[in-house]
């Protein structure tokens, strides 16, 4: 079955035979932006470290007539992106925009209790992910002529939370390295539009895959913060996540607050000091500890 075509309208013409890039494709938000961006006539270019929701991706695409180079790479591993880099390239001869979406959850102990693995870990894949996807791929964005780099980050891009700080860390990092990215290519007058993304509570399998596949070991003390993420605070389906990213992305916006994000960046607006003392009221409430 053929797909029908959504170019029609003055958001595909942004998407229309561009060549995009999506990482951590093979599961929810990544994998909804691959298929809306298939859906508006791009040629996708997508990764996972994940092969069979890597696989299941491509078929989608696949199946609804869009054209799609599938790859298995770990984005916390250099080497490999400048692979599927090259790769990307000698297929397509092109690369116009590139979503670095690919990030693990991680966390649910304290700063003094995180071994540094577990910093480098989520550092690794959320951080130097996102590094690597924009350092590989910018030369052929900018020889595009009409580039752009989209870099997911979290409402924890600018909140912070007790016992998540390597993700914190990490996302506040993304924030950081993509607004930086932004005023260079402003700076330099480089064809390269720069947009980070700040989701909040989209309904995606991020809690649960920080414990293995499918979320297999999630230890017994985690349960109960992994059912709240999941039954109560990721409300906005991964479909409605990359219809808002791509909206800004047609309109080269440098920022796009999804779900819950909106109300707390303006919290964290108006308190900037004292908005942890009430991250640490509701996070009891809602947690049944910090
Ligand atoms: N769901 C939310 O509410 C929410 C909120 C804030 C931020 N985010 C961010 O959105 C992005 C997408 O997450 P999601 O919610 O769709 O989660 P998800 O777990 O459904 O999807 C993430 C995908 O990334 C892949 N991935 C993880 N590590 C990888 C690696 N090293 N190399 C390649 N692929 C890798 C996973 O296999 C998975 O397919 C993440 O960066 C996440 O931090 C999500």
């Amino acid at each position: 079955m053929r797909r029908r075509r959504r170019s029609g309208t003055p958001e595909g013409s942004a998407f229309r035979g561009k060549v995009a890039v999506v990482t951590g494709a093979g599961s929810g938000i990544g994998r909804a932006l691959a298929d809306a961006l298939a859906g508006h006539g791009a040629r996708l270019a997508i990764a996972d470290w994940d092969r069979s929701g890597l696989e299941e991706t491509a078929r989608l695409i696949e199946t609804a007539g869009g054209e799609v180079l599938a790859s298995r790479v770990d984005v916390s591993d250099r080497a490999a992106v400048a692979a599927f880099a090259r790769e990307v390239v000698a297929r397509f001869g092109v690369v116009h925009q590139v979503y670095n979406n690919a990030g693990i959850a991680g966390g649910g102990t304290t700063v003094a209790h995180t071994g540094y693995e577990a910093f480098e870990r989520v550092l690794g894949v959320n951080l130097w992910g996102v590094i690597h996807g924009t350092k590989e791929f910018l030369p052929h964005l900018i020889a595009s002529g009409d580039g752009h780099v989209v870099n997911v980050s979290s409402l924890n891009g600018f909140l912070a939370q007790p016992g998540l700080a390597p993700y914190v860390t990490s996302k506040f990092g993304v924030r950081g390295f993509t607004e930086a990215l932004r005023t260079e290519m402003l700076a330099e007058g480089l064809p390269v539009a720069v947009t980070v993304v700040h989701p909040g509570g989209v309904r995606t399998n991020i809690a649960r895959s920080a414990y293995g596949p499918g979320g297999a070991d999630i230890p017994a003390e985690h349960l109960e913060r992994v059912r709240v993420y999941e039954e109560r605070l990721f409300r906005t389906p991964a479909e409605e996540a990359a219809r808002l990213i791509l909206a800004a992305v047609a309109r080269k916006r440098g920022r796009v607050l999804i779900a819950q994000a909106a109300a707390v960046d303006r919290l964290v607006r108006l308190f900037p000091e004292s908005y942890p003392r009430l991250v640490v009221t509701w996070g009891r409430r809602l947690f049944g500890s910090w």
